[in-house]
């Protein structure tokens, strides 16, 4: 069994009762080149995010690969199809991450509304100030409008929080959800042009496919209300930075948030540049309890497929 980075000893031990483990000492992602290499004559591949596993990885690791445990929820580092073709089963970590990856949004969406970052880097660079009516001024959530693309289980603990937070819900996706969901967060489907024209905040938590790629680009972005922010907590693929920063420099959104990025871990230079832009560098799973939690669930996949019982939470091609 290869293990592409550092994982949690609580998962390698699950892998090490089914057999040989080794890890990856590099702490950094590996090239394709060590990636094949590091992963040869293995059994059960454990990768994640940075990971590009393909056909040609399989086949570099040998016809003895039965499984690839992504630890991740997201899987557009894998392809899917191409490992299906080879009998390689692949699996996910799904329900997991829900919670703490909605905490991350909503800490962002906070973050962002109330410009917390431009008020800690103001104390940290020893700037003068002093409590005034109109310093540093953000934007109250309460009877605003949150605006969720993709209402799976992400983006329902995203609009459970916005709920407490005295907001209305509308959403979009590839369906509507089921009718128990909807009148759980009082949450209305309506296209994404509608969406973008209504949200004061748009938070992206759709999984990143080809019919997402810069799902937010020049036009979406056109589209939203000057004084409305841009959240993404999914992949950074789904917006177009170079639009984003047109779009912020132009006024025509008030700010964003980013946890992911387009070229990561390369953030585009503009945003870097900006007061009403906050990033994080992907921490939404980045708890103690969830990273166990997701590296232990890749591990009983990778242990389940060995013995024969079949994947836990499989990914389908
Ligand atoms: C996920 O689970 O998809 C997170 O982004 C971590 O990769």
């Amino acid at each position: 069994m290869a293990v592409t980075r550092w994982i949690p000893d609580e998962a390698v031990k699950i892998l090490a009762e089914a057999g040989e483990v080794r890890v990856s000492s590099a702490d950094r992602p590996l090239s394709v080149a060590e990636l094949r290499e590091f992963t040869a004559g293995a059994s059960a591949i454990v990768g994640m995010l940075h990971d590009r596993i393909d056909g040609e990885v399989a086949d570099a690791a040998g016809p003895q690969l039965k499984v690839v445990a992504n630890v991740a929820v997201g899987y557009d580092n894998v392809d899917v199809p191409a490992l299906a073709e080879r009998g390689v089963v692949v699996t996910n970590t799904p329900g997991v991450l829900t919670e703490a990856t909605a905490d991350l949004t909503f800490g962002l969406i906070l973050a962002l509304t109330r410009r917390l970052g431009e008020g800690e880097r103001l104390i940290r660079a020893r700037e003068p100030w002093s409590f005034h009516l109109g310093f540093l001024l953000g934007s109250g959530l309460q009877g605003k409008t949150l605006g969720v693309v993709g209402l799976g289980q992400i983006g329902r603990a995203v609009a459970r929080r916005a709920l407490a937070f005295g907001m209305r819900i509308v959403y979009t996706g590839r369906k509507p959800a089921p009718s128990e969901v909807e009148s759980a967060l009082a949450a209305e489907f309506v296209p994404l042009p509608e969406l973008l024209e209504r949200a004061d905040v748009v938070s992206l938590h759709c999984p990143l496919t080809a019919a997402t790629r810069h799902l937010i680009d020049a036009d979406a972005l056109r589209a939203m209300k000057p004084g409305a922010y841009l959240v993404n907590t999914t992949r950074g693929p789904v917006v177009d930075e170079a639009a984003l920063s047109d779009a912020l420099e132009a006024g025509e959104i008030a700010g964003a948030a980013l946890d992911v990025f387009e070229r990561e871990p390369s953030v585009e230079e503009r945003l870097l540049e900006r007061e009403d832009v906050v990033l994080t560098p992907h921490l939404g799973s980045a708890t103690v309890e969830t990273r166990t939690e997701m590296a232990v669930l890749a591990a009983r996949n990778v242990v389940s497929v060995l013995a024969g019982n079949g994947p836990l939470t499989e990914v389908q091609a």
